[in-house]
């Protein structure tokens, strides 16, 4: 059964094939925190986190390993169940190194200068009950019942000292990292994870994922930075839309995902003709019309249940990692004339900065504190 390696030079859950489900969180710190409190936040979460991976409980005693007069370490119901995949990944958000208090946990000095919460894009709707916060958690795997327990027993952990202050679950990935993966569908029934950066494709990694030695600041060398955008998808409308037209917004085919272009699915496509409308989805984002810009997507599906007008609250929990935050910007900034638009709505946004892997008997984010 599978279990990822938790530490390493990078943190699992980013070039990992892209595992069937996410449970996603942020946190905020609290109150009256200090930087010890941070520092061993961290700590506790990076144990539990390397044993959960590997398919163990929380600590030791576990759910039922303890003394029966207190409450177990481990909340249980992940007893019985593998690793299923199980990758957790951390995140550090611009508000923790700068707050209302000021500088309380003496990390401010570090702060990367990309790290700011994004700036306002046209159309965004974003509801501050779905976005930012101090700390984030990404808990991918194949079930959904270790992801979410990953996810209850990190909450617990981190009790009296952060407070979650959003999540999602997300199910059916959107994309894929790794060339073996049949490239999965999204809620419009398209094709999704086609021209992604690969886990094999070094060159690529280093040139947009990973940030450098040679990046500033030297601490966040091995890491990356994550974008979360919680995407509503107008599906009710979409699925009024004639198939030719839907083809048209995206730029490619929806029943192989070739680009209109001609070809199969993973030929380039061909922006010259005008077979590509000018506003198509894939025009906008291909790298041929940014500067060569290019990002690791990660994205899931998601249900929220139904609104009042019996449509279903769904959309596209986009997960992007980057060697810096301009390539998200810049993408997003070109997206504005996107015929996509017209069907989709930002309500929720986060942005992450995620360290480089532990090393074992260290913790993630420990060259923040050096
Ligand atoms: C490609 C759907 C949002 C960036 C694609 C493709 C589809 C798609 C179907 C073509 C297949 C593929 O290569 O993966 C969607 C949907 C979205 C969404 C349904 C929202 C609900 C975004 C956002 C960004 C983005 C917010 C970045 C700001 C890209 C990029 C590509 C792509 C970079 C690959 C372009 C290429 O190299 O050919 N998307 N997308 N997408 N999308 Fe999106």
């Amino acid at each position: 059964e599978n279990a990822y390696e938790f530490f390493g030079a990078h943190q699992a859950g980013i070039t990992t094939p892209v595992q069937e489900h996410l449970h996603f969180a942020a946190f905020d710190m609290m109150p009256r925190t200090d930087r010890d409190d941070l520092i061993t936040l961290l700590q506790d979460w990076t144990y539990a986190a390397s044993r959960m991976t590997q398919g163990l409980e929380v600590s030791a005693t576990g759910a039922v390993g303890g003394d029966a007069e207190v409450p177990p370490d481990d909340t249980g119901e992940a007893l019985g169940l593998p690793a299923s995949g199980l990758t957790i990944t951390f995140g550090l958000g611009p508000s923790l190194f700068q707050n209302e208090d000021g500088d309380r946990y003496g990390i401010a000095s570090r702060r990367p200068e990309s790290l700011e919460r994004l700036p306002a894009f046209l159309g965004d709707d974003l509801d501050p009950q779905t976005s930012h916060g101090d700390l984030c958690i990404q808990a991918c795997a194949d079930d959904p019942q270790v992801a979410v327990h990953a996810i209850r027993n990190l909450s617990r952990i981190a009790f009296g000292r952060a407070r979650l202050r959003w999540s999602q679950l997300g199910f059916g990935k959107t994309s894929r990292t790794t060339s073996d993966q049949a490239t999965p569908r999204n809620l419009f029934g398209f094709k999704d994870g086609t021209a992604n950066i690969l886990a094999d494709d070094t060159a690529a990694l280093d040139e947009s994922v990973w940030v450098a030695a040679s990046d500033e600041p030297s601490w966040m060398a091995g890491g990356s930075y994550l974008v979360a955008r919680k995407i509503a998808m107008l599906i009710e409308t979409w699925d009024r839309v004639r198939l030719s037209e839907q083809d048209t917004i995206i730029g490619r085919d929806k029943g192989v995902g070739a680009p209109l272009s001609g070809g199969d699915e993973f030929a380039a496509p061909d922006f010259g003709g005008s077979a590509i409308d000018a506003n198509a989805h894939v025009r906008l984002a291909h790298p041929s019309q940014n500067d060569g810009i290019r990002i690791l997507r990660r994205g899931f599906n998601y249900v929220n249940g139904n609104n009042d007008l019996g449509r279903l609250d769904a959309g596209l929990f986009f997960l992007s990692y980057q060697r810096d935050p301009q390539q998200f910007i810049a993408l997003q900034r070109r997206l504005s004339t996107d015929r996509m638009n017209e069907y989709i709505r930002h309500v929720g946004s986060g942005i992450w900065a995620i360290p480089a892997g532990a090393k074992p008997g260290s913790y993630v984010g420990a060259g923040l504190f050096d």
